[in-house]
């Protein structure tokens, strides 16, 4: 096995408002190889954008609390100033987030943003090298008449598209590593597969690692090589995408596989939908958090987290089924 490009040791993010500490982030630990796609998945308010925040110090200190060791390469990010962040942000690890309306700046021509972003880690590159390499970017990600493109404002291209400009910026500095949030939410199934298509294209041909973060398993079946299941603020399993949707081994994500539709299944089958809320973050936990909507919960469930135990060929589950104390 390569050596990894990142590795995350005991993450924690709490939020911080007047009246209470919400722990998003818990004791989160993975590694990243090169050229690997990593998958985040788990439902709403888990933790997955915290924690993609968290790895590129983008969550603002003055109300949240951060911990963990988060190595890139052979550099620990969490001991570095936002100074030594920003040559970091970009240029090492690249950013594609949910919505790209929000994350392009609507008074700023495209081209102008391409080449901004570019010059920013390579100042010694002429801005005409840059304008020629920014066409260049927007003919990768498949923008017709880029050269036009690149006198156009945000609002003028449709949301495929911008989708497109965010990764041609991202895509722009040669990251060795993306962190694509969600990167496909906003869009339709067709350009949601385009837009995949294309980032695992790219990725062959440059060796990027991906850490791909969505609530859409039929995603990380398309994209991913390995997938870290999240639920309430912790990982409860870390498997190959095959040793995921061949065997499952968490309740929660045997759960969520039986949640989704399937076209080799009976229509007459009914889809069970996963019963009950997840806990409240802000409130001490001292068991597993899917206790309370797991139909095997055991009394120690309640009373003890359970650890990330290895089953085996690097499938982990954080279940104390999995325990062999725990056996009849
Ligand atoms: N800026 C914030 N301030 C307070 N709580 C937050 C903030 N951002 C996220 N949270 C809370 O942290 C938890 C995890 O959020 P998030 O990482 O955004 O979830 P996901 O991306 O998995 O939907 C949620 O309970 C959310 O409400
Ligand atoms: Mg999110």
């Amino acid at each position: 096995m390569s050596t990894p490009l990142l590795k995350i040791k005991n993450l924690n993010v709490s939020f911080l408002s007047q009246r209470q500490r919400l722990h998003a982030v818990r004791n989160v630990e993975f590694e990243l190889h090169p050229g690997e796609t990593l998958g985040i998945v788990g439902e709403s308010g888990c933790g997955k954008s915290a924690t993609a925040k968290a790895l590129v110090q983008l969550i603002p200190r003055h109300y949240a609390d951060l911990s963990g060791e988060i190595w890139y390469a052979d550099q620990n990010l969490a001991s570095f100033t936002e100074k030594q962040m920003q040559k970091v942000r970009g240029k090492e690890i690249g950013m594609i987030f949910q919505d790209p309306m929000t994350s392009l700046n609507p008074t700023m021509r495209i081209g102008k943003q391409i080449v901004e972003g570019y010059l920013r880690h390579f100042p010694d590159v002429s801005s005409k090298s840059a304008w020629a390499y920014a066409i260049e970017m927007l003919h990768l990600v498949g923008i017709p008449n880029p050269e036009e493109r690149m006198n156009e404002y945000p609002h003028t291209l449709s949301g495929g598209m911008r989708q497109r400009v965010m990764i041609a910026i991202a895509l722009a500095c040669k990251p060795k590593l993306i962190l694509a949030d969600e990167p496909t939410t906003a869009l339709d199934v067709t350009i949601q597969a385009q837009i995949l298509d294309l980032m695992k294209e790219i990725q062959r041909k440059t060796q990027t690692s991906i850490v791909l973060i969505t609530h859409d398993l039929s995603v990380v079946a398309k994209c991913c090589d390995r997938v870290l299941v999240m639920y309430a603020g912790k990982i409860v399993e870390s498997a190959t995408v095959d040793q995921l949707f061949a065997n499952p081994q968490h309740p929660y994500t045997q759960r969520l596989l039986q949640a989704i539709p399937r076209l080799d299944k009976c229509k007459s089958e009914p889809l069970i939908p996963i019963e009950g809320t997840p806990p409240n973050l802000s409130l001490p936990l001292p068991g597993c958090g899917f206790c309370a909507r797991c139909p095997a919960a055991m009394r120690i469930c309640v009373e003890q987290s359970p650890p990330l135990l290895h089953l085996k060929d690097g499938h982990y589950s954080a279940c104390f089924k999995h325990d062999p104390r725990m056996s009849p």
